[in-house]
């Protein structure tokens, strides 16, 4: 097993499914914190890390967005961000495509622009002193109104260059993707990308919904997808990715057990599965760990975690050329680790 994890340590990879906001460790929460003279429902780390036991996705959203609250300055967002390229380039993780929620800011008096610019001023960093190319994804809230969605697309429209798709997170249950058709129809006009999350807490018909009525490129989660047998054939024949995420699923009871979990019967079936840590500071670890829980959970093969991190270049949004370079890349690494 130590031979694995070593393995899975230098592999070079792709995450494609992080909130930026579910990276936030409670260390430096703390420091913003009182930095800006924000009161903490908790009184110390320890207490707070204590508080991360969660029974369903609304547990860990409503701690989820009290943790935002002491994010005020554009400074804040690039400590924010900086501190998960830092865990990224640790992970070998070469390319991020990164989530941001600008409602859980914006309904606060955070401006669309300070929370855009800390982001971007980390990732531009990131890539010119840590080589880390990545993207960024706005998701809208979808226990929020469509009309406030329309009214963070309208407010993201002066950094359309800074931000490839649009996503769509927070509660599954009792807002389907319906909700948010008229909206992601507009995005795409401007030319923004789509991604989703579906399939999470909610059933198959969400994803069906995500890909007929939000045309996405790619699933966040999409756990149910083996419950429908003709959704399954089809996300093969399509090979839309989903992008699965092990120890939030376990962390979210989403899955009882890692070895239960249907990543395995996915690859299995040949669907284009990838592995991603989702909220890395709330859920127990980081994409090494995700790879690692989930290989040793379902025995995964050496083979398998390759094609793993191969899927995650051939699900990323990254040019043509740049996903050449990494499969290349990812080649020679399979080729001296054989
Ligand atoms: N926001 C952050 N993490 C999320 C998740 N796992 N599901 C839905 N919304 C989220
Ligand atoms: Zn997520």
């Amino acid at each position: 097993m130590e031979n694995l994890v070593k393995f899975i340590e230098k592999l070079p990879k792709a995450e494609l499914h992080l909130h930026i906001e579910g990276s936030f460790e409670p260390e430096l929460m703390f420091r913003i914190a009182e930095r800006n003279n924000i009161p903490l429902k908790f009184t110390s780390v320890e207490s707070l890390r204590a508080a991360y036991h969660f029974t369903q996705l609304q547990d860990f959203l409503d701690l989820y967005y009290a943790g935002t609250s002491v994010l005020i300055y554009e400074k804040d967002f690039y400590d924010l961000t900086w501190d998960y390229l830092i865990q990224a380039r640790a992970n070998n993780i070469v390319h991020t495509e990164i989530m941001f929620d600008p409602q859980a800011h914006t309904a606060r008096g955070v401006s669309f622009e300070t929370v855009i610019s800390g982001i971007s001023r980390a990732l531009k960093d990131g890539e010119e002193k840590l080589g880390i190319s990545s993207v960024l994804i706005m998701s809208f809230l979808r226990h929020l109104s469509e009309a406030e969605a329309f009214k963070t697309l309208e407010e993201s429209l002066p950094y359309r260059e800074m931000i490839t798709a649009v996503g769509l997170d927070s509660s599954e249950r009792g807002n389907p993707p319906a909700k948010f058709m008229r909206v992601f129809a507009k995005a795409r006009e401007y030319g923004f990308l789509a991604v989703a999350h579906a399939g999470e807490e909610g059933p198959p018909e969400n994803i069906w919904g995500a890909l007929d009525l939000l045309h996405v490129s790619r699933i966040d989660h999409g756990n149910s997808s083996l419950l429908d047998d003709d959704l399954a054939a089809m996300l093969v024949a399509s090979q839309i990715p989903l992008t699965v995420c092990p120890l939030s699923n376990y962390r979210l009871k989403v899955v009882q057990d890692l070895s239960n979990h249907p990543l395995k019967a996915m690859l299995d079936l040949g669907l284009r599965v990838t592995v991603n840590s989702d909220d890395p500071a709330y859920f127990g670890g980081y994409l090494n760990d995700n790879y690692i829980a989930v290989a040793e959970a379902l025995s995964l093969t050496k083979d398998e975690i390759i094609q793993l991190a191969k899927n995650s270049f051939l699900a990323s949004f990254l040019s043509d050329s740049s996903r050449e370079k990494y499969l290349h890349i990812l080649n020679d690494f399979h080729l001296s680790n054989l």
